[in-house]
């Protein structure tokens, strides 16, 4: 779907370099255990769009996984910056990687060195109209979601597997992407947005404690249906509940508000995206346009 010839430019601990030269050590924890945490965030004319929540998230993610780092968010905003510069593109993608750094092949973390911080950051190709014109499809699919007793998706590691093998699962049946239920049946998210369900006018979508990671594209819509009128609440639901709703959607920084039309082959409501649905992603790209102005 995107060009791997997009133009990129990434940061190694402070380092500036094009992506022919970004690589980083096989002794790092991040590849021989997926023991990283990171996040992705997009700018909108040039300006990295929520930054601030990414970068609390980032931390949340770290001490929840005990990784401890002896540098603060300013480094951190002041590599995106630079990266950015570089790149000169008014859009772009921006995925900030911190691994719990280098050291011998033994699990224990305390052999690690020091953190490793990677910041990739590459020109953003629009997604394509007819996503959210005609929605898209989803599957239930049926890899279960981590439990918040495991690894919490909550957390955003590094480790994604349990997401890839839901995303596998979706494509091997033609689908768009795929939402995975928890051990007791519930719906959780997709395997890189978080789902939403519409029933007569209200909006649900699934509680933190149903196994989902607190997507920020999520709370920013909680907040703006709450301001605008728009009933919404976080529940459990199950198969039946999203495979019966009258509208569909999903939420990612990268995604925005997307339709989704129809679930396991079947249409969803009228098989059409849906008006709250509408509503939501002209609200959210409104509250884009205010934040821009504001900064
Ligand atoms: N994914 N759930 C999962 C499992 C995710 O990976 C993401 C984000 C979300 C939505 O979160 P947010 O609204 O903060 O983007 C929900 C990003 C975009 C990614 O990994 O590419």
């Amino acid at each position: 779907m995107e060009s791997p010839d997009l133009p990129t430019v990434v940061s190694i601990n402070g380092k500036i370099m094009f992506k022919e030269e970004a690589k980083i050590s096989v002794f790092d924890r991040g590849f021989l255990y997926g023991d990283s945490v990171y996040e992705v965030i997009r700018t909108y004319e040039g300006i990295p769009f929520l930054l601030q929540e990414h970068l609390n998230r980032l931390w949340h993610s770290a001490s929840k996984l005990e990784m401890g780092f002896p540098f603060d968010q300013n480094n951190i905003v002041k590599e995106v910056n630079t990266c950015l510069g570089e790149l000169g593109k008014e859009n772009a993608y921006i995925r900030i990687i911190i691994t719990r750094g280098q050291g011998p092949l033994q699990l224990d973390p305390v052999s690690a060195g020091s953190n490793n911080i990677v910041v990739i950051t590459r020109e953003f190709k629009e997604n394509p109209k007819e996503w959210y014109k005609n929605g898209v499809n989803i599957i239930i699919s049926n890899v279960e979601r981590t439990s918040i007793r495991a690894i919490d998706p909550n957390i955003k590691s590094g480790n994604y597997l349990n997401n890839i093998m839901a995303f596998i699962h979706a494509k091997k049946q033609h689908a768009f992407d795929a939402v995975m239920l928890n051990s007791q049946g519930y719906i959780t998210e997709g395997t890189t947005h978080n789902i939403w369900v519409v029933k007569k006018g209200k909006a649900y979508t699934p509680p933190l404690h149903a196994g989902i990671l607190e997507g920020i594209t999520r709370k920013t819509v909680l907040v703006l249906a709450k301001k605008n009128g728009i009933e919404v609440e976080q529940k459990n639901m199950t198969a039946e509940d999203l495979i019966n709703a009258d509208e569909c959607f999903m939420t990612s920084t990268t995604k925005e508000v997307i339709p989704v039309t129809q679930v396991n082959n079947a249409p969803i409501g009228t098989g059409e995206p849906g008006p709250i649905t509408a509503k939501l992603h002209k609200l959210y790209q409104d509250f884009i346009q205010q934040q821009i102005a504001l900064s």
